[in-house]
C-alpha cells in the first residue's frame, strides 16, 4: 500500500455545508484563486459558496469546462491564465472540470512544459496546490493522482501525486440538481470504479474490503436515487460510495472493461459512467479470477439484469470493421495491466459483440 497513508494525510471534507464550516482552511491557502468550472456549478449552489468562503479574496473564474475536455481547451485556459499566478486552483463540478484543474496546475507551475508533456510525469515534479469542491458522485477524482483527457480523438490519462487534490469539500447536496441521465452515469461510473477496483491485480486485502463496501452501497443506492432523486439520503450514499472507489482506484487503477469505453464516449458521445460499464457483465465472464463470484453474488447472478432495469440502452450498432479496430487497440491498452486473465484481440471484440447484441435496441 505505497503511498496510502501519505494520501490520508490530505484533508477531505464530507457532508452538508462543508465549505462553510470549514472556510477558514481555504482563506489559509493563498489570496490569489483561479476557480475552473462549468455552467452547472451556478445552479447547484456550489460556485456561490466558494466565492462566499473566499469573500476578500482575489478570484478569477473559468467557467467554460465542457464534459470530456480535450487539450485545446486546457491549452486555452493556460493561455488566458499565463500570467496569472494563483496559490491554488480550486476546482468545482465533476470529473472534467476536476481532470482540467489537474492538468492546469502542472501548466501553470512549469511554464516550459507543452500539453502533450503531461503525459510525461517524469518532465515534471511540482503543480499548483489544487482544491476540488465535488458536485457529482462519479469520477472520484477529488481524491485520486489521475486526470483524463481527450486528445487526438481518444481518452487519455495521467497520473501524479503532485495534482492529487490537497484538499475535497464534499457536500452531497449540490448533486441534487443533477439530472437523470448525468445521476445514472456518474453512478455506473462509481459502481464499475468498485467492480474493477475489487477484481483489478494490483488490489489486496485493505483495497478489497473498501471496494465491497462501494460496491454494495452503489448497487443499492443507483435504482434509488434514479427513483427518488430528491432524497438527500441516497445522494449521500453514492458520494460516499464515490469517494471509496476513488481511493481504491488510486491504488489498483481500473480494468480493461472501463477502457473497452473509451471509444464509446469519443466516437460514438455516450457518457463516460454509461460507456464503461457496458462490457463489464460480459468481461465477468472473461476475467480469471475466483473473485468474480463474489461480485456475482451482489447482483444475484445477473448484472446484466440490473443495468438493463436501470434503463442503460443503445441506439447504435456499430460496423464490423469499427469493432475489430477498437478490439485492437484495446488488446494493446495498459489496463490489461490491471485485469486478471489473458485478454487478446479476438476475446474483446467477443465481449463487444455480445454488449451490442444484449443493449442495442
Ligand atoms: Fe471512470
Amino acid at each position: 500500500m505505497n503511498g496510502w497513508l501519505s494520501k490520508f494525510r490530505r484533508k477531505y471534507f464530507f457532508g452538508e455545508e462543508v465549505i462553510k464550516k470549514n472556510k477558514q482552511i481555504l482563506t489559509n491557502m493563498g489570496t490569489r484563486v483561479l476557480v475552473i468550472t462549468g455552467a452547472s456549478s451556478k445552479r447547484n449552489g456550489a460556485l456561490n459558496d466558494v466565492l462566499e468562503a473566499l469573500h476578500g479574496k482575489e478570484v478569477v473564474v473559468f467557467n467554460r469546462i465542457k464534459e470530456n475536455p480535450d487539450l485545446s481547451l486546457v491549452e486555452s485556459v493556460r493561455q488566458e491564465f499565463q500570467n496569472y499566478n494563483p496559490d491554488f486552483i480550486l476546482a468545482i463540478g465533476g470529473g472534467s472540470a476536476m481532470d482540467c484543474a489537474k492538468a492546469i496546475a502542472v501548466l501553470l507551475e512549469n511554464q516550459s512544459l507543452v500539453v502533450s508533456d503531461l503525459f510525461n510525469p517524469l518532465r515534471y515534479s511540482k503543480a499548483k496546490p489544487v482544491v476540488c469542491v465535488s458536485t457529482t458522485s462519479g469520477s472520484g477524482s477529488k481524491v485520486t493522482p489521475y486526470s483524463v483527457l481527450v486528445v487526438d480523438g481518444r481518452k487519455k490519462g495521467f497520473a501524479h501525486e503532485a495534482v492529487v487534490p490537497k484538499v475535497a469539500f464534499i457536500d452531497y447536496r449540490y448533486s441534487l440538481t443533477l439530472d437523470h441521465d448525468v445521476t445514472l452515469s456518474t453512478g455506473l461510473d462509481a459502481l464499475s470504479h468498485a467492480v474493477e477496483s475489487f477484481l483489478s491485480l494490483k488490489s489486496d486485502p485493505l483495497t478489497e474490503q473498501i471496494s465491497l463496501q462501494a460496491l454494495k452501497l452503489a448497487k443499492e443506492n443507483l435504482p434509488r436515487v434514479l427513483q427518488s432523486p430528491n432524497e438527500l439520503e441516497f445522494r449521500k450514499n453514492m458520494a460516499v460510495a464515490s469517494v471509496m472507489a476513488g481511493m481504491v482506484i488510486s491504488h489498483t487503477g481500473t480494468t480493461i472493461s472501463h477502457a473497452m469505453g473509451n471509444p464509446l464516449t469519443t466516437e460514438k458521445g455516450l457518457k463516460h459512467g454509461v460507456a464503461a460499464s457496458l462490457s463489464l457483465p460480459f468481461c465477468l465472464e472473461l476475467y480469471e479470477s475466483s473473485k468474480t463470484e463474489t461480485i456475482k453474488r451482489i447482483f444475484g447472478g445477473d448484472l446484466l439484469s440490473y443495468l438493463k432495469a436501470l434503463g442503460v440502452r443503445l441506439n447504435f450498432t456499430p460496423t464490423e470493421v469499427e469493432i475489430e479496430r477498437w478490439a485492437e487497440e484495446m488488446g494493446k491498452d495498459f489496463h490489461l495491466k490491471n485485469t486478471p486473465g489473458r485478454f487478446d484481440k479476438e476475446k474483446i471484440a467477443e465481449a463487444y459483440r455480445k454488449l451490442f447484441e444484449h443493449f442495442t435496441v
